[in-house]
Order: C-alpha cells, then structure tokens, then sequence
C-alpha cells in the first residue's frame, strides 16, 4: 500500500471533537484502501497562540509543505481577537499552500430533511468553486485616521487573471464531467465592474474550448434566493472567494444544514498538499459538549480520499454516512461519538 503523510490540524472549539471521529472512520477505511496513512498531529490554534504568540510558524508551514494531505477541524476561538486565527493560520495555510480552488459540494442526501418545501435530491444536487487565493480575502488595504470621526477602513479585492482563469478552467472541467454540464458564474458584474467584467471575459474566452458546457450568469444577491426557491438552476458554480463563502452557508443550510457540508482546500496542480476541512467554524456555543455533528468532516474525508486517488474507498464512506443519514430520522439525537461510530461501524461491517 501507497504511504500518505497525513497532517491533522484539530483547531479550536468543536475542531478536535469533529477531527477524532473524522480519523475514526478513515481508520475504518484504511486497511482496504490501498493507503498507509501517517499521521501528524500539530497543535495550533487559540491556545497555542496564548502560549506562544504563533499562528502558523514558518517552520510548521515548510513541515505541511512535506505532507501529502492536510485534515482540518475548525478554527477562531472568542479570547482571541477576531480574524488573528482566521487570517493568521487558516488563510495563511489556504494562501501559502496555493489552495485556490475551495471545492464545496451542496448535495442533498436521500431522508435528510430540508427547509426547502417539495424538493427532490436531483434538485439539490451542485459543486461550488470558490477561489481561494484572491478577492476581498488578500488582506490588501488598511485603516487611515483609526478611532476618529473621519476614519477610513479600505480592504481591496484582488483578481489576477491568471488566478480567475486558473479557476475558470478547474470549474469548466468539473462542469464537462457532470451530467447536466452545465457551469454558472456568481458575481455581482452590475456593481464590482472591475472584477465581474474580468470573470466574465474570462467565462467566455474558456467556454470556446468547453463548447459541451452550457454558461449562466447569475448576480450574487439573486443567486441567494435561487438557491432556496430554484436549486435546480444550478449544477456547477463558479464564484469568487467572499461570495463563495457566503453561499455555501446558504447552500449548507438547503442540503440539510451546516453539521453535514464538506469542502477542500485544493491545489490542483499539486505544487502543495491540499486540505480537507468542514465548512462549519469553531462553534463555541457547542463546543466540549459532544453535540457536534462531524458528519461534515466525515465528508471532508470522502473528498480526502477520492483526491488521494482511492475512490473506492471514499465510495464506501460515502455510503456508510448517506446509510447513516437515510436512518437519522427515527434516531434521536446523538453525540458527536455515537454519530462517528455508526459510520465506522458501517465502514467496517
Ligand atoms: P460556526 O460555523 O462555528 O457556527 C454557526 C452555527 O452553526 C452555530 O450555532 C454552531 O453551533 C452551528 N454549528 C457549526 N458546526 C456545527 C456542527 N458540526 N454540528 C452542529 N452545529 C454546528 O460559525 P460562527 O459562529 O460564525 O463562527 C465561530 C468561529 O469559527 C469564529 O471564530 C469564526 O471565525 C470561525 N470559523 C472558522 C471556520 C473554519 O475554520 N473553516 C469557518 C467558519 C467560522
Ligand atoms: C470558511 C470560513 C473562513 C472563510 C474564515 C474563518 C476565514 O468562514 O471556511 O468558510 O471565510 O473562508
Ligand atoms: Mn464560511
């Protein structure tokens, strides 16, 4: 069996509760996968950077650059002041590791309820691609005359056309691999004229060499509201990475609520490890109670594996949580544990 090295960053809050049942099942998967996983824990997070002052040390950074997949639970903790974590370990990983597509599934799985009314799986069923490396996420700008009347706070949004078509291009193949081949860009061309307009040529200019391929359009505000009362619209999304996130949370909350919404930070060109991370943050209104759901990051998992190359595997996972899912209803509610283990069990048995 192939050997992977496997970095594991549990974070903060919910992340190690989500994190240990995450490796449960993998361990589950792991000796009919074709894959030896080695893993490395590292301790970052909120109470690292009480300790020490470090987010994500240059040198922890070059040792994740020699691994071959990263897991990750959540990060950002309320001591610590907002965006210090966020943007100091996670976008620092994301942006180093040159993570520009953040791939984000929105699937409804078979007898998981929705609040979406008459609904069918087939109409919740698309990929987001939301880039990853750019946008308002840059961290370019800054504040002026800070805490005075005239205060002044600019935070930039930053579009390369080598990042928007790197992104472009990753959308349309996923879109040519679908049935329903069809890809839709989300922006907001009518405002952002800068960055829409060059999203859009690009659109254009790749969709020649993916004449399969149908192209939409749809301005983010509208996106929202199609995506709870037409989710049928849409098969694959491309979208830049501030709207991204947003949409996904909306799009987690139609596919049966943020507890099962997946993604990957990845690196198609493979220059870096790519990262597997639920969609979910810290949650400290739940965390150290056992009542997270790590479904999402059983279905990083899946997307771990199918990238590591054993889908297989990842299809065995995947059916032991939509098995899980499909009998949720009539089950009660379950700790965090309890979940991980019935998914093991069924990856096992
Ligand atoms: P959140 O996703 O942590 O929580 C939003 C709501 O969803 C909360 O009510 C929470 O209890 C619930 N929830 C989240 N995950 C759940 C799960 N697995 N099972 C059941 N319920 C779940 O978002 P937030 O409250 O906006 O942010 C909290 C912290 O997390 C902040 O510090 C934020 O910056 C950080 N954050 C980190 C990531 C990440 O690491 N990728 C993502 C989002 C937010
Ligand atoms: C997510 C989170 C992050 C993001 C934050 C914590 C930086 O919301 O992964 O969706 O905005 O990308
Ligand atoms: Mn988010």
């Amino acid at each position: 069996s192939r050997s992977i090295h496997l970095a594991v960053i549990p974070g903060d809050g919910i992340g190690p509760e989500v994190v240990a049942e995450g490796l449960k099942v993998l361990d589950a998967v792991a000796p009919s996968s074709g894959l030896a996983f080695e893993r490395t824990s590292y301790d970052l997070g909120a109470a690292r950077w009480h300790r020490t002052g470090e987010t994500l040390p240059d040198s922890v950074l070059e040792e994740l650059r020699g691994q071959d997949a990263i897991l990750l639970g959540a990060v950002g903790d309320p001591s610590v002041p907002s965006g210090v974590l966020e943007r100091g370990l996670l976008l620092r990983a994301r942006f180093e590791l040159d993570h520009y597509v953040n791939l984000r599934p929105v699937k409804l799985f078979p007898g998981v309820s929705t609040p979406l009314a008459g609904v069918t799986t087939e109409d919740v069923d698309m990929i987001v691609v939301r880039e990853g490396t750019e946008g308002p996420y840059t961290g370019v700008g800054g504040v002026l005359r800070k805490g005075t009347p005239h205060e002044v706070a600019t935070q930039e949004s930053v579009n390369t056309a080598f990042g928007v078509e790197r992104v472009v291009r990753y959308a349309f193949e996923q879109a040519a691999n679908r049935p329903r081949r069809k890809l839709t860009l989300v922006h907001k061309d009518n405002v952002l004229t800068f960055a829409g307009d060059l999203y859009q040529r690009v659109l254009k200019k790749v969709a020649a060499e993916y004449p399969q391929v149908t192209t939409d359009y749809c301005h983010v505000d509208a996106a929202t509201m199609f995506f709870v009362n037409q989710p049928g619209r849409f098969d694959v999304v491309v979208t830049d990475n501030l709207f991204g996130d947003i949409i996904t949370d909306i799009g987690a909350a139609i596919a049966g609520g943020i507890g099962l919404a997946a993604s990957g930070n990845v690196n198609p060109d493979g220059t870096a490890p790519s990262m597997f991370e639920p969609v979910h943050g810290s949650a400290p209104d739940i965390a150290g109670q056992g009542k997270a759901d790590p479904t999402a990051t059983i279905l990083s998992v899946v997307m771990l594996l199918d990238h590591l190359g054993a889908a297989e595997a990842a299809r065995r996972v995947e059916r032991a949580v939509a098995e899980d899912l499909a009998e949720r209803a009539g089950q009660g509610a379950r700790s965090t544990a309890q979940i991980g283990d019935a998914i093991a069990k069924r990856v096992s048995g």
